[in-house]
C-alpha cells in the first residue's frame, strides 16, 4: 500500500454531530525505533509487545461548524482543559489533513484519560495518538456510506486498521504499533515481507507459547518530565557516527529474533532485548549533544536482575525506553517467584515505591458511548 491509498474517497453522507470513544494501549519495543526520516518514516524496522493495562481512553465529540478555514478543537485530560497539548495535536491534524478531508468541517472536543498516572514518566503518545487516530477513523467510517457496495468493498476492517495505524504513525511513530496486538512490526524488512514503513502489521510467523501472556512490570525510577523529547532524540541520529551500523543491526536483529520467537529460547530472547535496550542508550550517550538517560537506580535494578538471573536460572530480563524507567520482562509461568523478587528487591529503587504490572495485550477497543 502507498500513501495514496489512504486518501479518502468522496463522502456520501452528511453528519451534523456525534461522538466516538476508543481505548488504546501503550506498547513496549523489543527491537527499537530510534531515528526517522521525513514524514515519520523510520530509519529501521521495530517490533513491540502491545501492552494490556497501560492505555488511553479517548472520547471525540464532533459538531459541524461554519468556518472551514482552520482546525478548531479543545483537549481535556481527566476533565481538565489542557491547552498545552494543543500544539502537538495541531501538528498531527496538519500531517493527516490530506487523508481526512473532514477535519476542518468540525469542531472537536477531545476528552482523554490514561489508566496510568500522567506523571509516571510513561510516554502516553503511543496510546494517546492511536486512540485519537481510531476515533477519527470511526468518524470517517460514519461518513462513508458502506451500504454502497463499492465503499463496502474498499472500506473493510483491514483498511480501517491499516489506515488507523498509518494515521497514528503521523502523530507519533511508535503509536502505529498500538492498534493491534500482540506482537507488532513496523518498518520494511526482509524477515517480515508484509511489513511497511507506513503502518504496523501483526507479526506473521510462528510464536512459541513461552511468549503468550508475557509479563511486563514497569519500575518507575524517575517520574519527571522526559529529559530528551523523542523528537529531539530521533534527530540525534542524523549525522550520528554509529547511525548506519545501528540501523543495519536492527535489520540483523529481526533475522536473529525470528527463530527465537519460534523456538521459545528465552535466554537468547533476553540477550537480544537487553542488547537492544542498551544500544538505544548507547546511541544517546554517543550523540552530540550527549545524554545519559539512565539514573543510578536504573543501573542498580539492572545489576540486581542480572544477579538474580544468574543465581536462580529464572528468565527475567529488562528493556528500557528513552528514559530511566525499567520494563522487567518475564514469562507468565515464572511470575510468582519473579514478582516476589521484584517486590522484595527492586521496588526500593522506584520513586515512591511505584511500579505498574502489565502484560502483553491484543490492541485497541471501541467503547460504547455510555461507557
Ligand atoms: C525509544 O514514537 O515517541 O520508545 O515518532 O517522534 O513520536 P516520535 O517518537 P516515539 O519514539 C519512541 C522511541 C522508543 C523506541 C520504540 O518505541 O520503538
Amino acid at each position: 500500500m502507498t500513501e495514496k491509498q489512504f486518501i479518502s474517497k468522496p463522502f456520501s453522507k452528511i453528519i451534523e454531530n456525534g461522538s466516538v470513544s476508543w481505548e488504546s494501549p501503550s506498547n513496549i519495543a523489543l527491537i527499537k525505533y530510534w531515528g526517522k526520516k521525513k514524514d515519520q518514516i523510520p530509519e529501521n524496522p521495530s517490533i513491540s509487545f502491545t501492552l494490556n493495562n497501560c492505555k488511553t481512553i479517548t472520547t471525540l465529540t464532533y459538531s459541524k461548524k461554519e468556518d472551514t478555514s482552520k482546525f478548531e478543537f479543545d483537549v481535556f485530560l481527566d476533565g481538565e482543559k489542557k491547552d498545552s497539548f494543543k500544539s502537538k495535536i495541531e501538528i498531527f491534524f496538519k500531517r493527516i489533513e490530506a487523508y481526512l478531508p473532514f477535519l476542518k468541517d468540525y469542531y472537536f472536543k477531545i476528552d482523554t484519560k490514561n489508566t496510568f498516572p500522567h506523571s509516571s514518566g510513561i510516554a502516553s503518545s503511543a496510546s494517546g495518538m492511536s486512540a485519537l487516530a481510531l476515533c477519527l477513523m470511526s468518524i470517517e467510517k460514519e461518513l462513508v456510506d458502506v451500504t454502497l457496495s463499492a465503499a463496502k468493498r474498499s472500506f473493510n476492517n483491514d483498511y480501517f486498521t491499516k489506515k488507523a495505524s498509518f494515521l497514528a504513525r503521523l502523530g507519533s511513530g511508535s503509536a502505529c504499533r498500538s492498534i493491534e496486538g500482540d506482537l507488532i512490526v513496523w518498518g520494511a524488512n526482509k524477515t517480515v515481507a508484509e511489513a511497511s514503513d507506513l503502518y504496523g502489521v501483526k507479526y506473521p510467523h510462528e510464536v512459541h507459547d513461552n511468549f503468550k501472556a508475557y509479563q511486563d512490570t514497569i519500575l518507575l525510577v524517575d517520574k519527571g518530565e522526559k529529559q530528551v523529547s523523542s523528537t529531539v532524540g530521533h534527530n540525534l541520529m542524523h549525522g550520528h557516527p554509529f547511525a548506519q551500523n545501528r540501523f543495519k543491526q536492527a535489520h540483523d536483529n529481526f533475522e536473529v529474533l525470528k527463530p527465537i520467537l519460534q523456538s521459545g529460547d528465552l535466554n537468547k530472547f533476553i540477550a537480544l532485548i537487553e542488547s537492544e535496550a542498551l544500544t538505544l542508550h548507547a546511541m544517546m550517550m554517543t550523540s552530540m549533544p550527549y545524554f545519559i538517560l539512565m539514573k543510578p537506580n536504573t543501573l542498580e535494578i539492572i545489576n540486581k536482575i542480572w544477579q538474580f538471573r544468574e543465581s536462580t536460572g529464572l528468565h527475567v530480563g529488562f528493556t528500557l525506553d528513552a528514559g530511566a524507567n525499567v520494563h522487567v520482562l518475564y514469562p507468565k509461568n515464572e511470575s510468582a517467584e519473579i514478582l516476589e523478587f521484584i517486590k522484595n528487591e527492586l521496588v526500593a529503587y522506584c520513586q515512591n515505591g511505584h511500579y505498574i504490572c502489565d502484560e502483553i495485550g491484543f490492541g485497541a477497543n471501541q467503547l460504547k458511548m455510555n461507557n
